[in-house]
């Protein structure tokens, strides 16, 4: 086993010259390229030339199989709220292991996490579990179809709802193909679609009420859902203005289309979630992430008339659901084990300390003279590289110098010691403190520089 360094005495580990084709790193990669497409089972894992191997995870802290340590600010992408290894999430899933990881019979975990849930957000009266993000807005969006006996759905341009067909529209358009700001064509975001997702599918732009106004007026009558993220990343977290998500509920009603609250990821940002603290009063949430405590999971919970679908007391239900590991008895046990960990003032503790991180590494890029910010509320963050405020998705560039500018930030900040994802995407876990946001901060300066030479090579050529 790589013997275990930290930073403090490693003082960069570039992934690139660390990594030389021999490293371990170089040889896992290489391994693994035989046996899987691109060597991994996740898009998000790669970026040039490999990403780093994770050898073990404790808190904050992750170390690689090189033996470098590193703060980690992704946390499997925001899953972890509490960190690698949490003693109390670990405690649990071995006291369940012992009896058992999963049955062909309903266990008392997945009624406790149902039930924290439900008393914990204000719009659930029923939940329903699931195995993934994904798996859980494919529901959503099926309950939807079922209720209203319409099949076209609205989501907005440059929001990720996971990767189920219809709702890989428009979340990644880029200028040439995205069509008018006030009408964004519907684009396909992935291969393997079939023809008609495009016209399934309505997209609308994010914080623009006119637009969705006069959409809704031509195909509001098809719609029956419009999905929404109350803070959503890949748009570079643009936060709701003038009450936007109150006039989305307010309009879907009129039009009877179920508003479906996507919380995967924005359910962090406060105590009772996304539609909590923004507003929207959804029909239906979908969960993910950190409810599972680190396991994987999904859900959707919402209004009881909508949640009736799937329920076979009273004969065939209307919408037929299950999931071999739906509602397991592990995820459900580390889902509560995380949550119960999470009083109201620990929200408020990470939030304080998301603010200071923010508002520091902004002044850094600010003095480094970098077009880039780091958006996000609560625990969230992402590292944006534009400096004008994010309103929608098109707020943030997508040139080549804009991307080279992305580049430079990811590695800048690789290299220094923290890690995000190459779009930038970040989350503190309950293990940091003012510590750890020092050196988000110290490696936020760090990157900065990096990405401005970044900047200066591709402008030269
Ligand atoms: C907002 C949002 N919805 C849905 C998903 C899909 O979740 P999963 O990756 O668990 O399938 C994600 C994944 O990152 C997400 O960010």
């Amino acid at each position: 086993m790589a013997q275990r360094q930290s930073l403090e005495t490693v003082a960069v580990a570039p992934d690139q010259e660390a990594h030389p084709p021999a490293s371990e790193t170089a040889k896992l990669f290489a391994e693994s390229a035989k046996y899987m497409p691109g060597g991994t089972s996740r898009l998000h894992y790669y970026y040039q030339p490999y990403p780093i191997y994770a050898q073990s995870g404790r808190g904050c802290y992750l170390t690689d199989v090189e033996g470098v340590e590193r703060i980690d600010y992704l946390n499997n992408m925001t899953a972890l709220i509490h960190g690698h290894a949490n003693p109390l999430i670990n405690e649990a899933i071995v006291d369940q292991l012992q009896r058992g990881t999963a049955f062909s019979e309903p266990a008392e975990p997945e009624l406790k996490l149902a039930r924290l849930l439900v008393e914990r957000v204000p719009s659930l009266e029923k939940i329903r579990f699931a195995n993934s993000g994904t798996e859980a807005v494919m529901l959503a969006v099926k309950l939807a179809r079922a209720y209203t006996g319409r099949s076209r759905i609205a989501k907005f341009e440059g929001f990720y709802h996971g990767y189920y067909d219809y709702v890989q529209v428009s979340y990644a358009s880029q200028p040439d193909a995205w069509g008018p700001a006030h009408a964004p064509h519907s684009v396909a975001s992935s291969g393997g679609l079939a023809d008609s997702v495009e016209s399934d599918v309505l997209t609308l732009p994010y914080n623009d009420r006119e637009a969705v106004t006069r959409l809704l007026e031509r195909h509001g009558h098809e719609l029956a859902a419009l999905l929404y993220d109350p803070l959503c990343n890949r748009s570079g977290f643009p936060l709701p203005q003038d009450d936007f998500l109150a006039f989305l509920r307010e309009i879907t009603r009129d039009y009877g289309i179920v508003l479906i609250s996507d919380e995967v990821i924005s359910f962090r940002v406060s105590y009772h979630g996304g539609a909590a603290r923004y507003g929207g009063d959804p029909d239906l949430t979908v969960f993910g992430k950190i409810i599972g405590g680190g396991l994987p999971i999904g859900a959707v919970g919402g209004s009881a008339a909508i949640m009736a679908l799937l329920d076979p007391t009273e004969g065939p239900p209307a919408l037929a659901s299950g999931g071999t590991y739906s509602g397991n008895p592990l995820s459900a046990t580390a889902g509560c084990a995380a949550l119960t960990q999470l009083p109201p003032e620990e929200f408020d503790r990470l939030e304080a300390l998301g603010d200071d991180l923010r508002a520091r590494a902004n002044a850094a890029f600010a003095d480094a003279g970098v077009a880039a910010q780091i958006s996000g509320a609560g625990s969230l963050i992402l590292v944006a590289p534009t400096d004008v405020p994010i309103v929608n998705y098109r707020s943030i560039p997508k040139d080549p110098a804009a991307a080279a500018r992305m580049r430079g930030l990811h590695r800048g900040l690789m290299d220094a010691g923290v890690i995000v994802s190459k779009e930038g995407l970040g989350a503190l876990s309950t293990p940091m403190g003012q510590r750890e946001i020092d050196r988000f901060v110290a490696a936020a300066a760090q990157a900065a520089k990096a990405a401005a030479q970044a900047a200066q090579t591709v402008s030269r050529s």
